[in-house]
């Protein structure tokens, strides 16, 4: 049975002075963000497919996307839960207390669950200030070394104000400028990394952007990056974010590929990329790794397309051992190898092998209290 939640698509309410807002499972997440939005609000969850997912569905899977290095992943927005358990009754949880300390965290245990516990029917969201001053820079960066010097740099002078932080290789803007239209590449050449930073606030935008320009002009001067755009309108502000945010749709028209969503303590990154990239050299493979990510949480996506001429079958077949090899980097180098997609089928053999026996045990415990039938997704998670 496939249960779909569209119609459970109402906003019970916003309080603009407890900062809250109640909406229902099937909500469009952007228009969420936009009824948050016209109350001088921000819901922050935000991510390229904001105009197709639903809410329910974001908490189910604890959605990321690019504002976590401000905010937080969905699980850290989220106040109350009401569900449906797998018995019939009602979990009504939704209560929109900052401060509840009586006992167990009940709802954070259906956030990430993937619909194995539960069906989540609305949610209590915590929302923030609007900021309506935003900019946002495109730097090129030599390397990711450069990349996380950038990131602590900027973090020491803009501090709160860091909204994004995202990193993509070159190789990534060739593939978005060959596959989508009506992207633009603001530089004269091509750099082998690009840093997209977006800082935002509540003052006035002149104000942000004086401290930006003390931020790239220092950045560039201690050479952590070697060129640098900043967004002088909300059109270029977009423009710049859509050679980010394109990747991924550039990537699926381009043909079957391996997606490795994982992270890695964000101060590993450079030398994981290093040790990455000798391995694929090693193994001769051919493969065109794509490489892009929230840099500023330690998520990469570290994607592999399948080698030029290859067969479109290539990433179901030649290309599972390849996934072996960037898992267990991963988790040598004491990263994750699910950082914000979730378990799902897919990773599901990967989990099953790699988790602490003691963690799985206690999960498979909690699956069978709440759905001792097993009824919920079943083959997805554990
Ligand atoms: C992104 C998706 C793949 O960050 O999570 O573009
Ligand atoms: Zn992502």
């Amino acid at each position: 049975m496939v249960l779909s939640l569209d119609r459970l698509n109402k906003i019970r309410s916003i309080d603009t002075v407890a900062n809250t807002m109640v909406a229902e499972a099937g909500c469009i997440l952007g228009n969420l963000r936009r009824a948050a939005e016209e109350k001088h609000r921000l819901l922050p969850l935000s991510l390229a497919a904001e105009d197709s997912c639903q809410i329910g569905g974001n908490l189910a899977t604890n959605a990321g996307g690019v504002n976590v290095v401000r905010y937080g992943m969905a699980r850290e927005l989220v106040l109350g839960i009401e569900a449906v358990l797998p018995n019939g009754e009602i979990y009504h949880g939704l209560r929109t207390l900052r401060k509840d300390n009586t006992g167990y965290d009940l709802k954070q245990l259906f956030i990430g669950s993937e619909g194995t516990l539960g069906v989540i029917t609305a949610a209590a969201l915590r929302l923030y200030a609007r900021n309506d001053a935003r900019c946002v820079v495109l730097a090129a960066v030599e390397d990711p070394a450069s990349a996380l010097k950038l990131f602590e740099f900027l973090f020491g002078v803009c501090g709160g104000r860091l909204q994004a932080f995202e990193y993509f290789t070159g190789a990534c803007v060739d593939l978005v400028l060959e596959q989508v239209d009506g992207v633009q590449d603001p530089f004269p050449q091509r750099y082998p990394g690009y840093v997209l930073v977006e800082l935002a606030d509540t003052v006035d935008i002149e104000a942000l952007n004086s401290q930006v320009e003390v931020a790239i002009g220092g950045s560039l001067e201690q050479g952590l990056c070697v060129d640098a755009v900043v967004s002088t309108s909300l059109a270029q502000l977009q423009s710049l974010w859509r050679l980010r945010e394109e990747i991924s749709e550039a990537q699926r028209a381009d043909g079957p590929h391996l997606k490795h969503d994982v992270s890695i303590p964000i101060e590993r990154i450079p030398d994981f990329m290093l040790a990455m990239e000798t391995k694929l050299h090693k193994m001769e493979a051919g493969v065109r790794p794509y490489i892009f990510g929230h840099f500023g949480d330690g998520n990469l996506h570290y994607n592999v397309s399948r080698p030029v001429g290859a067969d479109k079958s290539w990433s179901t077949t030649a290309g599972k051992a390849l996934t072996t090899e960037v898992l267990n980097e991963v988790l040598r180098f004491g990263g994750s190898i699910s950082a914000e997609h979730g378990i799902g089928q897919l990773k599901r053999e990967d989990f099953l092998e790699t988790k602490d026996p003691l963690e799985l045990r206690l999960m498979l415990e909690i699956k069978k209290v709440f759905d001792p039938a097993s009824i919920m997704n079943p083959g997805k998670l554990l």
